[in-house]
């Protein structure tokens, strides 16, 4: 079943095509990357299905609703979360406090409500934070003593990176954008995040991700489209990827292939 169409999307700035003429399909329950050289038009992409900016041109249709003219947090609503290619958390908020926070699209009495302890609010706010704390083990911060009174900016870059797609899943999402998740991880980090991304697919969550580290993407994608210059190049399994010479050409230029 196609949960995302992205249906001939072009976005202009001033002189500059940033994406030409794209369009793909993301299909539920895989793990789909969007990958390409440095300013391809990835994170424009992402921008335009978050709804941070309207595309000059196309369609994108989410779960059978058109996109255009939703804001950002009705499309939080609608299903769609992300995380940011720099990192984005409330740093003087803690952990449990930052997963709550992606949580408040679904509550009832919302964030305002929330942070003033409101009547109504204080059992909701419970329940939020159960649900928090089974995100925080899902996705494994919670080992060691006090982890969720601590601090957001006092975890390591690679544990504020998972924080922020343990907020994005607190939002309980059906499309989950990744702009670069790995991105100053270590070694290590990886691959526990690759582990962590098969485990939001088995959880029923779709996931579209932007990344860099090829190992990574070829470890946990079911399906690539590649973007160069803000168009599509090419698009297939992992191992069709790999060998595709457009592809290889993108990156490494022309005669490599
Ligand atoms: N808000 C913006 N205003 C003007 N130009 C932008 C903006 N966002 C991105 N661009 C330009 O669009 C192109 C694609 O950028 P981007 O989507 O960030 O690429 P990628 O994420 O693939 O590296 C780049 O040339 C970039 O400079
Ligand atoms: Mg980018």
């Amino acid at each position: 079943m196609t949960l995302l169409k992205v249906e001939n999307v072009t976005k202009r700035f001033s002189g500059l095509t940033a994406v030409n003429e794209c369009s793909f399909t993301v299909k539920s329950g895989t793990v789909h990357a969007l990958i390409g050289p440095n300013g391809a038009g990835k994170t424009t992409m992402f921008n335009m299905i978050g709804g941070a900016f309207p595309p000059t041109s196309g369609n994108i249709v989410f779960d059978g609703t058109q996109l255009a003219g939703q804001p950002p947090y009705k499309r939080n609503r609608l299903g769609i979360a992300r995380t940011f290619q720099l990192i984005s958390l409330f740093n003087e908020m803690n952990v449990i406090e930052n997963v709550m926070a992606g949580s408040f699209c679904r509550t009832k009495a919302g964030l305002f409500a929330s942070l003033f302890s409101l009547p109504n609010a204080t059992r909701e706010q419970a329940l939020t934070r159960k649900k928090g704390r089974e995100i925080l083990e899902f996705v494994g911060l919670d080992a060691g003593p006090h982890v969720e009174e601590n601090l957001a900016r006092n975890l390591s870059y690679g544990e504020q990176r998972i924080l922020e797609i343990a907020r994005a899943l607190a939002s309980d999402p059906k499309l989950l954008l990744l702009d670069e998740p790995a991105a100053g991880m270590n070694p290590t980090e990886k691959v526990r995040l690759a582990a962590m991304i098969r485990r939001v697919r088995e959880r029923g969550v779709t996931v579209l991700i932007v990344e860099h580290d090829m190992r990574l993407i070829m470890d946990c994608a079911d399906i690539i489209t590649v973007l160069d210059h803000g168009s599509r190049i090419a698009e297939g399994s992992p191992d069709e990827i790999r060998s595709h010479p457009k592809v290889i050409e993108a990156y490494l230029g022309k005669g490599a292939a």
